[in-house]
């Protein structure tokens, strides 16, 4: 029997150039989605998924996420008096929501180099990892189907999504082959990051959440520079690879690019026509503009 996952890395050190200028002082993982910070929405799905411990990699000039889950004073003195019941409740509640603890990471190396530096936090156990900036809408949520897999396999496992043409250049590829049980896994037996689409292994693109075995560590302290001169998870895990089993996991549910302009675009219209207080407001909002 697998060790439980208990708990989950952010890494949320990075600089989120793509979402400029909007993330010159905003850390890109508090931009709001319709009303939340895309940040929380990775929370939300971790806890949703049995983690009782979140560890979030910070950076220079992010202390904005460590003020959201902290309990505002001011705020809810304020709520309270006015009685705005529900609005203190709301704030009340993401500063409980979970144990929390920050790292940071002093330079922006790379994302094998921002998980690395929960490696203390983690310790011997096996974990979650989500990145932020991929908002993924799913039930159950995404990390729990994953770690449903992991219990059932014992090894790590990467979320795949199958991406069509070039822009397979901007991910982690999988190669591999698909599991004869469950069309779902892919028994991986490489990945290489951000390849040109011309060598790509596959058109399995790896997306932001991953279960790893704390072996990754050792590795990813041996890992060098690759793709865009960075220390990559991709590459770790890679290293990983010739110790353990990996598996890809093609999840059920649907995901945002939300760190980016247009992928948050669609995410906002898609979350909003969700949201029973003004979804048919807002279809008819749609529905009326003359495109
Ligand atoms: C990172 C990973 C990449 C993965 C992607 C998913 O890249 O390095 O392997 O495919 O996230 O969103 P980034 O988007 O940070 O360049």
């Amino acid at each position: 029997m697998s060790k439980p996952v208990r708990k989950a890395v952010f890494p949320a050190g990075g600089l989120g150039t793509r979402f400029l200028p909007a993330t010159k002082v905003i850390p890109k993982e508090m931009l709001a989605l319709v009303d939340k910070p895309i940040l929380q929405y990775g929370v939300e799905e971790a806890i949703a998924s049995g983690i009782e411990h979140i560890i979030i990699v910070t950076g220079r000039g992010k202390g904005a996420m460590e003020d959201h889950f902290d309990i505002s004073y001011e705020l809810d003195a304020t709520l309270e008096r006015k009685g705005k019941k529900e609005l203190l409740e709301l704030s009340r509640k993401i500063s409980s929501m979970a144990r929390i603890s920050y790292i940071r990471q002093k330079e922006p190396l790379g994302l094998g180099h921002a998980v690395l530096c929960a490696k203390d936090l983690v310790g011997d156990e096996p974990f979650a990892v989500l990145l932020p900036d991929d908002v993924i809408d799913a039930n159950p949520p995404c990390i729990k189907q994953m770690i449903d897999v992991y219990q059932e396999r014992g090894g790590s496992v990467l979320a795949t999504m199958t991406i069509e043409g070039p822009g397979i250049s901007a991910y982690g590829v999988l190669d591999g082959k698909q599991d004869a049980s469950n069309p779902r896994i892919y028994n991986c037996a490489g990945m290489v990051e951000k390849p040109k689409f011309e060598e790509a292994p596959s058109k399995q693109a790896i997306i932001g959440r991953y279960v790893l075995t704390p072996r990754v560590f050792e590795l990813l302290e041996k890992t060098t520079p690759g793709a865009g001169g960075e220390i990559q998870l991709t590459d770790g895990i890679l290293a990983l690879l010739k110790h353990e089993k990996v598996f890809g996991y093609t999840f059920e549910g649907k995901r945002y690019d939300a760190g980016d302009k247009f992928g948050m675009l669609q995410a906002t219209v898609e979350f909003a026509l969700k949201r029973p207080e003004f979804a048919e407001k807002f279809k008819e909002y749609l529905k009326g503009l003359s495109l």
